[in-house]
Order: C-alpha cells, then sequence, then structure tokens
C-alpha cells in the first residue's frame, strides 16, 4: 500500500511509529520552578561524536503547560537536562512516568525510582539506570505542526553502572536493553553479534 499523509491512511492505527523501528528511549529527567520531573521519549538519539550530542523530539501539548509538555517547559527554563537509558527491568517504572500528569507531579516520587544528583548540571537522574548522559541545551527547534519540538542538547557529563562495564567496554549483553516499537509494542535486545565494516 501506498497513502500520503495528508490523505490518511485508512488504518485502524497510525503505522508510522511502527515502521520507524526500534527507536532507543530516552528517559529525560528535567528540574524546574515546578519540581523535578522524569518522562520517556522514543523519538530520541545519538547525533554527534565530538563533542557529544544527543536530540529528542516532544509532540503535543498539556493543557497546563504552555504549548508543550513539562519536559521541555522545564528545561526551557533551566537549560539542562539528563538522558536516562532504560533497560527491561525499568519498563513498568518507565511506563508509570508517561502518564499526563499533572505539572509539578514528581514522578521519581510517583513510581518509586530512587534518585540520583548530575555531576556537571543541575538536575536529577535515575539512579540505577545503566547509563546517563547529563546535557546542556543547545537549541530547541520548532518543528511543523503544532506543538513538535526537537531538543539538542551537547554531553557534560555521563554515568554508567559499575556493572555494565566488562573488558573496557559498556557491555549491552549486561543489561537488556528496551526499545519502542510502533502501537504498545516494545523489543528487549537479547542477542548481540559484531559485523566488520569495509576496510576494517
Ligand atoms: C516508551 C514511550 C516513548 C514515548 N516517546 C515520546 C516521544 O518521543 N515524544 C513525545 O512527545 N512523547 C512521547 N511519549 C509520551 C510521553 O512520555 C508522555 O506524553 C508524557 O506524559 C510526557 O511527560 P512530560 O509532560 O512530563 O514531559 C512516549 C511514551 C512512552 C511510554
Amino acid at each position: 500500500m501506498f497513502y500520503r499523509p495528508e490523505d490518511g491512511h485508512g488504518l485502524p492505527h497510525n503505522p508510522f511509529n511502527a515502521i520507524v523501528t526500534p527507536r532507543p528511549i530516552g528517559w529525560i529527567s528535567t528540574r524546574g520552578t515546578l519540581g523535578d520531573n522524569l518522562a520517556p521519549y522514543s523519538f530520541f538519539n545519538a547525533v554527534a561524536y565530538v563533542p557529544p550530542q544527543v536530540m529528542f523530539a516532544s509532540t503535543s501539548a498539556k493543557p497546563d503547560r504552555d504549548g508543550t509538555k513539562d519536559s521541555v517547559a522545564q528545561l526551557r527554563e533551566s537549560g539542562v537536562f539528563c538522558v536516562n537509558i532504560v533497560e527491561y527491568a525499568a519498563r513498568d517504572a518507565m511506563n508509570a512516568t508517561s502518564g499526563p500528569w499533572k505539572a509539578g507531579e514528581d514522578e521519581f516520587a510517583m513510581a518509586g525510582i530512587d534518585k540520583a544528583e548530575c555531576e556537571t548540571i543541575d538536575c536529577p537522574r535515575v539512579a540505577s539506570a545503566p547509563a546517563s548522559l547529563e546535557c546542556r541545551v543547545t537549541q530547541i527547534v520548532p518543528l511543523e505542526g503544532e506543538a513538535n519540538f526537537a531538543v539538542f542538547g551537547e554531553v557534560t557529563g555521563i554515568h554508567m553502572r559499575d556493572d555494565c562495564l566488562s573488558e573496557g567496554r559498556f557491555d549491552v549483553t549486561r543489561f537488556e536493553p528496551l526499545s519502542r516499537l510502533g502501537y504498545r509494542d516494545y523489543a528487549v535486545i537479547r542477542e548481540v553479534f559484531a559485523l566488520k565494516r569495509p576496510g576494517e
């Protein structure tokens, strides 16, 4: 089948985010005048090495925030955010933090998630995450459509859980990374293989 987005897909559910899969999940923590906030974003990725940079995108708005969601509203105030990596063991806690909770609700407390302080920025992080990336906001880019924003950040500090390191590598076989598929589906990484690039 083929469709143009402006004509509609005619399917029971939008297939778009089932096509762009699997996606990593950035569990974004922020601190603002209303307190601490934590929410998952799968329109998320790393975008550069030197300096290391990441992005995530927020779509649609909450009625109690000015044209966006809590995460973007908070990082607009503070100029910083932290990306926490999600493992299979944290799937229910992560999901609990995705609810439409009112501005000022601390999802760490609500979902029983242990909080730690970041080192390079004034921001909370998920204490037990396999890795966390402390970020300084570099750009907030309004995207086509209503309440769509891409947030770019430069990574200023990197935490890796000690048990996720083996033989000098950040070893994804140690923690079962979670990724987002379409609809209500997720995937967990339990099998890893290597490929040599041409010329290596
Ligand atoms: C796994 C997962 C991935 C999500 N990815 C996104 C995303 O990329 N962009 C987005 O705007 N919302 C995404 N959401 C929905 C937000 O988490 C949800 O709207 C949340 O309430 C936003 O929280 P905040 O207002 O505290 O920032 C996702 C939800 C889940 C469960």
